[in-house]
């Protein structure tokens, strides 16, 4: 039996289930049968801010010297063919325990292991209170900018804003069909490459 490629699904929410998680559930419900889903909620993990040292990068093991549940996050992405993040907006950027991951990204920068990685396709969703989709401005160049360090290539995003809407139910239930259809794009990639 042929292999099924694998997806790093990040829930970016401390909510495990809150309107980050239903995204995120909408855009995996096509690709369950096919892929081989990972599953990381980030704040059910123990990840040490970065203390800002670049111990890691003078000592060129562009590892922490601390020990937490990253370098499980690490293999994980490394092993992927393609990635899914779902997280709300916190005061424009993320709520602080994915804000944390990112952080420690900072020494793959200078690791040839990520600079010269295969770049995957990477998804991400995102949702938020107000109104205006200008409440994504900085939320998704983070994601970008996230994802460029760890391989993955920004191939799509679906961003809903008005969670806190009179309307938000509908809203929601309409931006969990757009995450499937989302989901299915990934699906066709997979199968085609
Ligand atoms: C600490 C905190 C900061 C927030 N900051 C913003 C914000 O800057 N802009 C906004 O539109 N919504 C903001 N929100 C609202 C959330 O983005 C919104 O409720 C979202 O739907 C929550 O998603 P979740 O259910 O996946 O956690 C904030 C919420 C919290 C708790």
């Amino acid at each position: 039996m042929a292999k099924r490629p694998v997806l790093a699904a990040l829930l970016a929410s401390p909510r495990p289930q809150g309107h980050s998680a239903s995204l995120l559930a909408a855009f995996l419900k096509p690709l369950r049968s096919s892929w081989d889903i990972r599953f990381f909620h980030l704040s059910a993990l123990t990840i040490k801010p970065c203390l800002g040292c670049n111990r890691c990068i003078q000592t060129k093991t562009f590892r922490c010297f601390r020990r937490d549940a990253f370098p499980k996050l690490l293999a994980a992405w490394d092993q992927a063919d393609a990635l899914v993040l779902s997280a709300p907006v916190y005061f424009y950027g993320f709520p602080a325990q994915a804000k944390a991951v990112i952080d420690r990204c900072h020494p793959l920068f200078h690791d040839s292991h990520w600079t010269k990685h295969i770049r995957r396709p990477g998804y991400f969703l995102a949702n938020c209170d107000a109104a205006a989709r200008s409440e994504f401005k900085v939320i998704t160049s983070e994601a970008r900018a996230f994802m460029n360090t760890i391989a993955f290539e920004y191939a799509g995003d679906l961003l809903v804003p008005g969670m806190s809407n009179r309307d938000a139910k509908v809203r929601l239930a309409r931006a969990c069909l757009r995450a499937q259809s989302l989901g299915r794009t990934l699906g066709r990639k997979g199968m085609t490459e």
